[in-house]
């Protein structure tokens, strides 16, 4: 029997790769541009699978609704699952898989990407050349060699981005709830989290979002870093808190910020709002920074990581389909 899935939030892309690698005979997938949240809900209606990435709002009255509907799988084409109230979810019987990892190394490397902009300012140096402008003036940087770069959260891609910094010659600190022995014999040093803060010149989020993670960075965190600090933050927006970083960033204790992700991306992200009036002072104030770096949630953007999600997300949806075991089901 085929299984009907109503995709949500689709970009072209996501259908390319759909249709690419879908035997149509078993899955039926159905694009919709919209994000889903509660004022969506119903186009849901009539499919037996739902298909969402980070920014869709899965809360509570929305998984009710969902249940009500007749939803019975919930599949995430991401690895993060912060956005979807689990415990309703499994008090109405929808089951919840997802895509564990799909590239750490995409994420990784975009985290490497966003320290060395930042840091020798190559965007600008494009544009000034460009111009016919080949003056050095405020494009002086820093090395990365011999720098401590404090990691928070060493999981899939915590780890592959200490290897990275390693390998950029660094000194690499970690804080995780759960020390890597195999990271400790790579030399990566554990520390508890308050030294992490004091003795990094770069900090790199990569711990999801939840309860005890949110608002990690804020006044009283970042009291606590080195003057000048680099924060990088390819996580989740909620990490961090935007007033009290716009507060860092004036009183000139944080040097660079680099973001892919953004406490209230869902309403901008992954859409081209080039000719609209974007009323979100907060990124319209970050934006204002010249030592501000935001990219839109595009860490996991490789030809490798789009066909990791496919491959990964069809084969959760055919576990299902076959009634096997969901060996990414989240519980
Ligand atoms: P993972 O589950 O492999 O690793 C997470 C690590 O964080 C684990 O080692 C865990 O012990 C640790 N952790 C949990 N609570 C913590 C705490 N309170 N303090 C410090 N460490 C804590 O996850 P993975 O695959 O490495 O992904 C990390 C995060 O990256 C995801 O939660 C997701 O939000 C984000 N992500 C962002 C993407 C992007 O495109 N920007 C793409 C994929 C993931």
């Amino acid at each position: 029997m085929k299984v009907k899935i109503a995709v949500f939030n689709t970009k072209p892309y996501d259908q390319e790769y759909f249709d690419r690698y879908t035997n149509k005979e078993e899955l039926q997938f159905t694009y919709f541009d919209s994000p889903l949240n509660r004022d969506t809900v119903n186009l849901a209606a009539g499919y037996e699978v739902i298909c969402v990435f980070v920014n869709d709002t899965l809360d509570r009255t929305t998984v009710e609704q969902l249940a009500e509907m007749g939803i019975k799988l919930i599949a995430l084409r991401c690895a993060g699952y912060n956005n979807v109230d689990l415990d309703a979810a499994r008090e109405k019987g929808i089951r919840v898989v997802r895509v564990p990892a799909y590239s750490p190394e995409a994420v990784a490397e975009h985290a490497l990407a966003l320290i060395l902009t930042l840091n020798r300012k190559t965007h600008k140096a494009y544009n000034r050349v460009r111009e016919g402008n080949f003056s050095l003036n405020k494009l002086m940087g820093f090395n990365l060699h011999g720098k401590t770069v404090g990691v928070i959260g060493t999981g899939k891609i915590g780890a592959t981005f200490c290897g990275i910094m390693q390998g950029m010659g660094c000194r690499v600190i970690a804080f995780d709830l759960y020390p890597s022995e195999e990271l400790k014999a790579r030399g990566v040093e554990f520390k508890e989290l308050e030294a992490v803060f004091r003795e990094s010149d770069i900090i790199s989020l990569h711990c999801p979002l939840n309860p005890e993670t949110w608002h990690m960075i804020n006044r009283d965190s970042l009291s606590k870093m080195k003057d000048g600090i680099m924060i990088i933050n390819t996580s989740r927006g909620g990490l961090i808190n935007t007033q009290d970083i716009l507060k860092g960033l004036a009183d000139k204790k944080i040097g660079f910020l680099g973001i892919d992700v953004y406490e209230q991306e869902e309403n901008l992200f992954f859409k081209d709002m080039s000719e609209m009036i974007i009323e979100d002072d907060l990124i319209l104030r970050l934006n204002s920074y010249p030592n501000v770096l935001i990219t839109s949630h595009q860490a996991y953007f490789t030809r490798e990581a789009m066909e990791e999600i496919t491959l990964t997300t069809i084969g959760n949806i055919t576990e299902y389909r076959e009634g096997r075991a969901l060996t990414n089901e989240l519980t």
